[in-house]
């Protein structure tokens, strides 16, 4: 739909909070550059809170309560919502769609659950969906997937999607402290929410995981089809483990192109796991997100920023609203979902990685080749071994070759039975190394 020349194009925002203010800030203090590099205005006609009482930073005038009646207003062009949740932004974004308002969202979580049936309702009325924000903050990361390299062929996707978890492995690596009370200081500083149960049990990353994997391989993959692990299993034993051997932890989102003999299918997962401190991705620490890509034709890509916090992610999401308020003005229509190639998405069990395994044995004749035997039985190919005596008993760490998950955990069942193994003291999977 073409706007008659000279009119300018009117923005409902959903949500004035952490990033919501910042959005209204910067509409404001550059409503003039954004009008040149539109060739519009952007008249920012309505607001939707909780507590409008609460909101001195906007005109007064602008603030509703009814987010339901504001998105479907005759006056309003584009939607643009940082409510965050499900519902009842879900729906009020269909309506919005389906009155053929433009709609730009930082919400991850309904991205990963209910982006196809957004597209379908954008399809219908011929407007945009954009939702930068909704993965790694400021970080330009979702449009380079979707339009830089449409042209290519993506064959794995690796980062730090989630800053509260990053700060939190970042400061157990410096301090030697535990997670509880890592997680504590975290939440004093401010960088943990008062629940920061999304973000440690990794349903935040997950979500993320399920958008990146969506628009890589141009298949619909939802938060539900993520294998999920969270951090607050992680040790600082296990910082001791893998420092000894010359890694760092990371909570890692990964998405990966498989190829089998059964054709191609997608994996996708979210799981701490020991990266070597020479890797780029190791030296990503505090609340900052970084993620490699790599693709047939380009060959590896790292972006890397702030992934959170009110003023970068209100910097993507204008970045959103300029791109749809010029396909209004000019006419066009930004890039519609991509799922045709819709490949299977592999269940955990058939991932293959190395991973690290951390026994307390007892110390004497035939342990090792009684635990080695174990993974021989499973086909499971040991790359490294190292032994610590401590008294009778000794700390036993065993690294893998690259091998299937199911293999893997049949393995460890096994060794855990051993009559001279006291404890599994850890398993965790090691990436960012050849296999
Ligand atoms: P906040 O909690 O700070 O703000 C939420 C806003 O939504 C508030 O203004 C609140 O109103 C309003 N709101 C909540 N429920 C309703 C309702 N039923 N009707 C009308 N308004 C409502 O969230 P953030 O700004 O931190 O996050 C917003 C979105 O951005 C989420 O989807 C989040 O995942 C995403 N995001 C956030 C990032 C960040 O760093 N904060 C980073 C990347 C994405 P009131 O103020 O009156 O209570
Ligand atoms: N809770 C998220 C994080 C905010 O810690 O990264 C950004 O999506």
């Amino acid at each position: 739909m073409t706007l008659e020349a000279g009119k300018p194009i009117r923005v409902a925002l959903l949500g004035c909070g952490t990033v919501g203010t910042q959005i209204a800030r910067l509409l404001t203090e550059q409503a003039d550059d954004l009008a040149a590099r539109v060739g519009a205005r952007i008249d920012l006609v309505g607001i939707a809170v909780r507590r409008p009482n609460k909101h001195r930073e906007v005109p007064a005038e602008l603030l509703t309560t009814d987010a339901a009646a504001l998105v479907t207003r005759a006056d309003v062009d584009v939607v643009v919502e940082v409510i965050g949740g499900i519902e009842p932004t879900r729906g009020w974004l269909l309506d919005a769609l389906n009155a053929g308002k433009s709609v730009v969202t930082a919400n991850k979580a309904l991205l990963a659950e209910h982006a196809g049936e957004l597209f379908e309702a954008a399809d219908r009325t011929g407007a945009d969906l954009y939702f930068e924000a909704a993965v790694a903050g400021a970080i330009p990361l979702l449009r380079p997937l979707r339009e830089s390299l449409a042209g290519d062929r993506i064959t794995r996707v690796m980062g730090i999607v989630n800053g509260t978890t990053n700060f939190i492995l970042s400061a157990m690596d410096e301090t030697g402290a535990g997670y509880g009370e890592t997680l504590d200081e975290a939440s004093r500083l401010g960088y943990a929410e008062a629940d920061p149960t999304a973000d440690v049990d990794g349903f935040d990353a997950a979500s993320k995981a399920a958008i990146l994997a969506s628009l890589s391989f141009h298949t619909r993959v939802t938060a539900g089809d993520v294998y999920r692990e969270g951090i607050s299993a992680v040790t600082s034993a296990d910082f001791a483990a893998a420092r000894a051997l010359g890694r760092t932890i990371k909570l890692l989102a990964i998405c990966e192109r498989v190829h089998t003999e059964d054709g191609e299918s997608v994996a996708v997962r979210v799981h701490p796991a020991m990266i070597p401190r020479s890797h780029p991705l190791a030296g990503v620490s505090g609340a900052f997100n970084a993620v490699f890509v790599e693709a047939e034709a380009a060959g590896q890509l790292m972006f890397y920023g702030q992934g959170a916090g009110g003023a970068p992610t209100a910097s993507a999401v204008l970045g959103d609203l300029v791109a749809v308020a010029r396909n209004r003005v000019v006419g066009g229509r930004g890039p519609r979902e991509s799922a045709y190639a819709d490949l299977a998405v592999r269940p955990i069990a058939q991932a293959s990685t190395r991973y690290h395994i951390s026994l307390d044995v007892a110390d004497r004749a035939g342990v090792l080749s009684a635990v080695a035997a174990e993974f021989a039985q499973h086909e499971v190919s040991i790359a490294a071994v190292r032994q610590e005596g401590r008294a009778n008993d000794a700390s036993l760490v065993i690294v893998t070759h690259s091998a299937p998950d199911a293999a893997l955990r049949s393995t460890v069942d096994k060794v855990a039975g051993l009559p001279f193994v006291h404890e599994v003291v850890s398993v965790m999977r090691v990436e960012g190394e050849d296999s």
